[in-house]
């Protein structure tokens, strides 16, 4: 049996232990003190790969710690688990799929094989089809049913038919190409439709329907009332196909939504959603970037996908990034992980990495289904700097609990104003600075006695005023937000969500715990409508269903 199928008990392995009696030994280890212990510190504990730059100084570890996680990697196979994922083994075992993101990222004359059929062509047609659109398109040779081109491309999906080109159409907005305008429409919430519909016209706007599934309730519901829309502002049936394409891998449901059978854009069981950027779901990034640039985004992702088969573990970015989020989670009791991007156009960076990670490690039962002994993937949270300073750092320096964050942040701006950009990056590393030192109890009365204060008025602020520190942190620097470095970053955090997974034992490509509320959503919808008149399941429900619908009544 695949070890995957019956993984280990990371608990149990030797380098476990040890790391738990590290742990203890490191009560009192203090960052300040292992800066000033260590000139090579920052040399030793930083590195560079795809145009990225990771500093991991300041974290909580030392040279055996470090040892011990990267020991403990090897203990869980993680060199086999790596070697099998990007081998296509069926590592989705609940669902009996590989997990390929990883070819949509390959060149051409690759090899990979999923049921003794080699993906790869396949995976270069559809990229020669999304050319062949993105042409049409910036070109104006796409024309809506007056025959005039089109101005505006609504992308109609959720979760990662979503986030993941939301995220990369708006961080690449420096390289957007002129004459088409890219939008998103996600939630069942007719507010945002309203919104959007407002600003556009049906006869120059083409809408994606995005949804590997097409099964999706607010895709589906979002897509009927385009068309409505679009028929409402003078298109005949017979014009729809001028107005609607759809990226799915189901296609039956496509055809019998009524998209035409030549504007179905192929997507493949074995990607999952939230991995699926690369795929034709990345359609609205190539429309907005050019397919040149999203070429560029394939490749950087693709060096990092190197760097992750080949580095040795102690020198490997998504594996160390891995290690140490394990490290937190488990021995050091952390139950969050704050990422910081210092770019505006990183500012939706957050949304895609919680559905990443925590769709991907939310889980508590290994792939064998027993319960996991640790503690399992944290909650990601975060926001772009310096906003995030002037709302939430307080509790990162002063809270009772351990948050390890992620700073990110570009060395060069698209939009150099005055000295903007040195003040935003001098913020980002003096945040990083800030909870890695502190202020201690002498220094905070020391600060109060310069400014003239009485003993007694000092020995009262000064507890408020003192900062514990030790708060460990990365900081990523890339030389600026291209589509390659981008491409990099993302795949970075992909192949750190799997590294998780592996010593977790869990399956990080499945979602099974999102199933239960929409089942559940059907029946409520029943009997919100009065389609169905049995009482709800609970007092509380059924109380709230009572509040709405008398607010309905006549
Ligand atoms: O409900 C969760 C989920 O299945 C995600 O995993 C997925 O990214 C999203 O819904 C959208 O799914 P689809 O692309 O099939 O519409």
């Amino acid at each position: 049996m695949p070890h995957y199928l019956k993984p280990l008990d990371a608990t149990q392995q030797p380098a476990w232990q040890a790391l738990r009696a590290q742990r203890g030994q490191m009560q009192t280890f203090n960052l300040r003190e292992a800066f000033a212990a260590d000139p090579q510190r920052f040399q030793r504990y930083s590195l560079n790969s795809g145009g990225l730059f990771l500093d991991y100084s300041k974290n909580l570890i030392d040279a055996r710690s470090h040892a011990l996680l990267v020991e403990l990697a090897e203990q869980m196979n993680l060199r086999q688990a790596i070697e099998q994922l990007f081998a296509g083994a069926p590592l989705n075992a609940s669902e009996n799929r590989p997990a390929l993101h990883t070819a949509l990222r390959r060149p051409i004359g690759e090899q990979v094989m999923v049921n003794g059929v080699d993906v790869m062509p396949e995976v270069h047609r559809v990229l020669g089809q999304m050319t062949e659109l993105v042409q049409r398109i910036h070109n104006g040779l796409w024309r809506g049913f007056t025959e005039k081109p089109i101005t505006d491309v609504v992308n109609i999906g959720i979760g990662g038919s979503f986030l993941g080109p939301q995220l990369v159409s708006e961080a690449l907005l420096p390289f957007a190409q002129r004459g088409v305008r890219c939008h998103y429409l996600a939630n069942i919430d007719g507010s945002e439709f309203h919104e959007l519909t407002t600003g556009l016209r049906a006869e120059t706007t083409l809408f994606i329907v995005s949804s590997k599934s097409f099964g999706t309730l607010e895709t589906l519901k979002n897509a009927q009332a385009a068309r409505r829309w679009v028929l409402a502002q003078g298109a005949r049936e017979s014009d729809l196909h001028r107005h609607f394409i759809a990226v799915s891998s189901n296609r039956q449901a496509a055809v019998a939504f009524g998209i035409a059978e030549e504007n179905i854009f192929p997507m493949w069981d074995w990607v999952g959603g939230r991995y699926s950027l690369w795929s034709a779901i990345g359609l609205p990034i190539a429309l907005a970037i050019g397919m040149g640039n999203f070429k560029e985004l394939l490749s950087g992702a693709y060096q990092m996908d190197q760097h992750f088969q080949s580095a040795p573990f102690a020198e490997n970015m998504p594996v160390l990034l891995g290690l140490l989020g394990v490290w937190y989670s488990d021995f050091w009791d952390a139950h969050s992980h704050a990422i910081l991007p210092y770019d505006h156009h990183l500012r939706n960076f957050n949304q895609h990495l919680q559905q990443l990670d925590m769709e991907s490690n939310g889980k508590r039962v290994r792939q064998d289904g027993s319960p996991v002994s640790c503690g399992t993937g944290p909650v990601i949270w975060g926001g772009v700097g310096c906003n995030g300073q002037h709302a939430y750092h307080q509790l990162l320096h002063q809270g009772t609990r351990l948050i390890p964050a992620d700073f990110i942040v570009p060395v060069t701006s698209y939009n150099p104003l005055a000295d903007h950009h040195q003040w935003l990056y001098a913020n980002c590393l003096s945040q990083s600075q800030a909870l890695m030192r502190g202020k201690t109890h002498a220094e905070a009365e020391a600060e109060l006695r310069a400014q003239g204060l009485s003993e007694e008025e000092v020995q009262r602020l000064a507890p408020h005023k003192a900062i514990p520190g030790n708060r460990p942190s990365n900081t990523l620097v890339l030389e600026r937000v291209s589509p390659q470095r981008l491409g990099a970053l993302i795949a970075l955090y992909e192949h750190k969500v799997f590294v998780q997974s592996v010593i977790w034992g869990i399956n990080a490509f499945d979602q099974w715990g999102v199933e239960l509320g929409k089942e559940l959503g059907k029946n409520l919808y029943g009997r919100l409508t009065g389609l169905e008149q049995s009482p709800a399941e609970d007092g509380s429900t059924q109380g709230l269903i009572e509040f709405f619908r008398a607010r309905h009544r006549g």
